[in-house]
């Protein structure tokens, strides 16, 4: 067989419609069915899988028998219905009679299962990532993956943004992580930094006119790789001019809108508006998980007119969960969660009416007036409101297995801080040092910087903070302020970031966007529980490539040349 085209169809688009037609298919052999009076075998390509058929006197029955795990195949033939039809399946109506079969190529017998419910651990799928590619569920998230970049694509054009690539071997943008640096060779003793992100560069498009921008880009974060993190990343990065951080949350909640109707069919519901101080107080985190409705509520002034003596002088939280029991065991294991935080935990339980509870030698619990049965909590502490509020929270929900009360659950965060603390006690820029401080803070940021608001947001879906912005500033003058807040002298700022203040000198428009991490958007979009499942070719936890087997050491002529780059001194 000498075909003009290797075929005429995708394996996985054939239905009863076509019964009849003489098609050629190509593809992977998942398994070979020899049932003595026929042979089955299942082809798979990109589109999906299709069952080739022959019976026992077919001269194609011993060679299609003899056809081995993984193999290359092309097949012709004319698509007839199956007698027993395989609902589970999108061509499972339909079959092809062999009658012509060419291998194209063999295969090594694979190491693991080619099927969505393999046998293969994380770690050989990874030293094999091309064999795990191969199976459908993760040829469903690489369709997904490439159709959501094209959906944003369209939508940001469609609304006058322009797409503008920007540079991989830059300066060092400061981001909070460190820097993959690159050494210069042509002058030596010289570093490029790889981008943070496209933070300076983006700002400086702003000034240039550019109005509006996008880049699906990579970044660089020389960062420990959590389960929502790796070094290497993905995001959808904007900036705009002559925007209102109303007009900005606005523009991107339609963007999300559109991406959940387009990729999943789904109409999200209301965007919540939290502010960082709420988040912080009810939630105890500024990426809350709102799927689950469980709120911290103060009661700090009821608190104080009970006679509880660890209360007293204490902030005190509460949390009712309804409808719930909790054993001893777990209110054990909680009490000692809130004790290493230096924090107290007390407990009432309501069970058919009747209270159990150790404070009931200061109140009588029928005071409280609750009217169903569950489980309170009180959380007692001079620190808080704090992120022990958000951790008890998340182990309730965990540990009580509790079911959350909607599949999605999206919110802006509004008016983080400004600066935080190091914890070595330095003042640093919570997200980075080019966000504008809130304009009713402004006359407090050299006296009180830590209580000074700025003009960042972040969207959470699903507790995970999914995109980051803010408005910038964008005059030298405001930029200064807060580099000298900072503790950076003028000359300081001057030799760092000189060049992004010349630019704010020239004109720089009134500018901010954001950026949204587009690995772990799809990790959620995908229902997968790793950003490894939606990265094409990620990295392990230790940062290592398994299939390249990177990162390498260097030859001994490279690592000469660079270790003499490296000790020129940089004058
Ligand atoms: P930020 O640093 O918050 O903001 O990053 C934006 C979004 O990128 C995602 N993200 C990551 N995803 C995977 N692995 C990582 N290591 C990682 N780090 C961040 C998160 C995050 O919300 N230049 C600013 C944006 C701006 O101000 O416009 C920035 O990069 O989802």
């Amino acid at each position: 067989m000498q075909p003009t085209s290797y075929r005429t169809h995708g394996c996985g688009t054939l239905r009863s419609s076509d019964v009849g037609t003489i098609v050629r298919v190509a593809g992977w052999v998942r398994r070979v069915r020899d049932l003595g009076k026929f042979v089955f075998v299942d082809v798979r390509d990109r589109s999906g899988i299709l069952q080739l058929y022959a019976p026992a006197d077919s001269p194609w029955y011993q060679p299609l028998c003899a056809l081995g795990r993984e193999w290359v195949i092309q097949a012709e033939g004319r698509l007839r219905q199956r007698e027993s039809p395989n609902p589970n399946l999108p061509t499972g109506e339909v079959e092809l009679e062999v009658t012509a079969l060419r291998v194209l190529n063999t295969a090594a017998t694979p190491p693991f299962l080619v099927e969505d419910e393999t046998d293969g651990q994380e770690e050989l799928r990874l030293r094999y990532r091309y064999l795990d590619l191969r199976r459908p569920i993760m040829q469903r998230r690489l369709q997904q993956r490439a159709r959501l970049m094209d959906i944003l694509r369209r939508y940001l054009t469609a609304q006058g943004f322009l797409e503008v690539e920007t540079p991989m071997l830059i300066r060092s943008t400061p981001e909070g992580a460190r820097d993959f640096v690159v050494p210069a060779r042509l002058r030596p003793g010289t570093f490029y930094a790889l981008p943070q992100s496209p933070q300076l560069l983006k700002q400086l498009l702003m000034v240039a006119g550019c109005d509006r921008y996008f880049q699906i880009v990579r970044c660089f974060r020389d960062e420990d790789y959590r389960g929502d993190r790796q070094a290497e990343f993905t995001q959808l990065d904007c900036e705009l001019s002559f925007v209102t951080r109303e007009e900005i949350l606005e523009i991107f909640e339609g963007l999300v809108r559109h991406v959940y109707a387009e990729l999943l069919g789904i109409e999200v519901g209301e965007i919540k508006r939290l502010t960082y101080a709420e988040a912080m107080q009810r939630y105890g985190s500024d990426k809350p998980d709102l799927r689950y409705d469980l709120a911290w509520e103060e009661v700090t002034a009821w608190a104080h007119r009970q006679a509880v003596p660890f209360w007293q002088n204490k902030r005190v939280f509460w949390l009712w969960v309804a409808g719930v029991k909790a054993s001893r065991n777990l209110q054990a294991r909680w009490k000692a969660l809130a004790e290493a935080a230096g924090l107290s935990l007390a407990f009432i339980q309501r069970a058919e009416g009747t209270y159990t509870t150790t404070l009931s030698k200061y109140f009588a619990p029928e005071t409280l007036g609750l009217s169903e049965d569950g489980l309170g909590l009180w959380l007692a502490g001079e620190k808080l409101p704090g992120p022990e509020l958000g951790l008890l929270r998340s182990t309730l929900i965990h540990d009580l297995n509790l079911p959350p009360q909607r599949p999605w659950a999206l919110a802006w965060i509004l008016d983080f801080p400004l600066f935080e603390l190091t914890p070595e006690g330095r003042l640093t820029a919570a997200h980075h040092p080019f966000v504008q401080p809130h304009p009713e803070d402004l006359d407090r940021l050299e006296q009180e910087p830590l209580s000074v608001r700025s003009l960042a947001y972040d969207l959470v879906i699903n507790g995970y903070e999914i995109m980051s912005g803010s408005l910038r500033c964008h005059t030298p003058q405001l930029q200064l302020r807060v580099f000298r807040a900072l503790g950076l002298s003028e000359a300081e700022a001057y030799q760092q970031f000189g060049f992004l203040l010349e630019a704010l000198g020239y004109g720089a428009p009134p500018h901010g966007g954001c950026a949204f991490g587009l690995d772990r958007w799809l990790m959620l979009l995908t229902g997968g529980t790793s950003l490894r499942d939606v990265i094409p070719f990620p990295k392990t936890a230790s940062g290592a490539d398994l299939m390249l087997q990177a990162p390498a050491p260097l030859s001994p002529e490279q690592k000469a040349e660079i270790l003499r780059w490296l000790t020129v001194e940089n004058t």
